[in-house]
């Protein structure tokens, strides 16, 4: 046998448009072949074991500063071109490391309050109601258009206190900004930094805007939490633009993606559908499961701040890591029959919302959404199937976000 063949390393390419639409076969090849990969044409290093990614997230060595992600992401092309993109994500609390980290997520926590928490379920409730109110007698819907793509942002809007004009302007923009934050892949990367950049732009105007009407009025909306909490620990108000926008793009970007794949993967599984039509008790299990079985946030990234080993790999300082977590929710070792669909299954040990100390801060509030959209949604629709005519067309555009174009069903 030629030597330099049996030499030659295997390339997984994990950013083909294959293993986009659907990763879990490579992912399986990897944790068995090349736990820790690095991944060549993505300049970064690839962990898909449950225990070394649980490891990465609780890791201090591994910093959330995503400063050589960007670079990289950009090659050639000048930093400049995003410079206001830069800006904003110097606040952003999932881009920082302690101190700063900790101090600006305990104040974000003062927009969770327990009050607030309250008002959150009636306005939920409401919202999921008026949008299946428009399309109930249609017999049929798209999921993404007619559900996931308005519900947590009209929420989060809510929440915010931002009106409906505003809240179509900076969907848009979150989406802008969130395609570049995941690493897009096979798209036009100057359009999508440039992209970002506008919507960063704009996004932050926005919130200045509304922070100066507060200074005047203030409320009981996040901002006005936010402002308060600010004055009152007399730190710097310029931060709050950055917060904002992380909290009001990630209460959106995400749950859009989990509602298709929550839809998708109960009506691949009838058996497990009609369970929970029949025990509508276990909904609390089945949206972990959900978020266990087609995570929309497979993918978190990560930088080493200095040389560290995992596996028997030596990860040079500098190097970026991007942490399988969707991978590590389908890891045998962890879960029994990770391939199967179970809604009975106890699997709140999924990454789905990270660990440690970036853990998801919404994320009592994406699983109130989620629990009252599926109980809603099954109760109101319960012959829910997919639409034959019109397939679903996952979306496949970014590493780090996994959800659908489009999901159209009847019932
Ligand atoms: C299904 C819905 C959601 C999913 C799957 C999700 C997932 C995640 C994940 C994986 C992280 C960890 C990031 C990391 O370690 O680098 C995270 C962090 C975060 N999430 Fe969520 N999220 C969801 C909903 C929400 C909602 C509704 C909000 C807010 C209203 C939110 C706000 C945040 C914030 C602010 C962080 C950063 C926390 C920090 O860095 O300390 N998320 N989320």
């Amino acid at each position: 046998m030629n030597m330099s063949l049996t030499q030659q390393k295997q390339v997984y390419d994990i950013l083909s448009p294959e293993a986009l639409l659907n990763p879990y076969p490579l992912y399986n090849q990897l944790r068995l072949q090349e736990p820790v990969y690095f991944y060549e044409p993505g300049g970064f290093w690839f962990l898909s074991r449950y225990q070394d990614v649980e490891s990465a997230l609780l890791d201090p060595r591994l910093s959330s500063d995503k400063a050589v992600l960007y670079k990289s992401q950009l090659g050639n092309l000048d930093i400049n071109l995003i410079k206001n993109y830069i800006q904003l994500t110097n606040n952003w609390i999932v881009d920082l490391d302690p101190p700063k980290h900790t101090r600006m997520r305990k104040l974000a926590f003062s927009g969770f309050t327990v009050s607030a928490l309250e008002n959150w379920r009636s306005i939920i409730q409401e919202t999921t109601d008026s949008l299946l109110d428009k399309v109930q007698h249609f017999g049929g819907m798209d999921i993404v258009a007619d559900l996931s793509s308005q519900l947590p942002s009209i929420i989060i809007a809510k929440i915010f206190g931002v009106a409906e004009e505003d809240r179509l302007n900076f969907t848009e923009w979150g989406t802008d900004i969130a395609t570049f934050w995941g690493s897009p892949s096979g798209i036009d990367i100057e359009e999508a930094a440039r992209k970002a950049d506008i919507g960063a732009m704009c996004f932050t105007e926005l919130i200045k805007r509304i922070m100066s009407e507060r200074r005047l009025n203030r409320g009981t909306d996040m901002i006005s939490l936010l402002m308060t909490a600010y004055e009152e620990n007399e730190m710097d108000l310029d931060e709050i633009p950055g917060l904002c926008v992380l909290i009001l793009n990630a209460g959106h970007v995400t749950t859009i993606d989990l509602i298709p794949n929550g839809v998708n993967a109960l009506l691949n599984h009838p058996s497990q559908l009609l369970q929970l039509k029949e025990k509508p008790e276990l909904i609390n299990f089945a949206i972990e499961e959900m978020i266990r079985f087609d995570a929309p946030v497979p993918v978190l990234f990560r930088t080493a701040a200095s040389d560290l080993i995992i596996g028997n790999t030596l990860i040079k300082a500098g190097s970026v890591v991007a942490l399988g977590t969707g991978s590590a929710n389908h890891d045998p070792e962890k879960f029994e029959s990770p391939e199967v669909f179970d809604i009975t299954r106890n699997s709140t040990e999924h990454f789905g919302f990270g660990k440690g100390i970036h853990f998801c801060l919404g994320a009592v509030l994406a699983r109130m959404e989620l629990t009252i959209c599926f109980d809603t949604l099954l109760k109101r629709m319960p012959n829910i199937s997919f639409d034959p005519d019109r397939p679903a067309v996952p979306k496949r555009k970014s590493f780090s976000f996994n959800g659908f174009e489009s999901l159209d069903v009847k019932f």
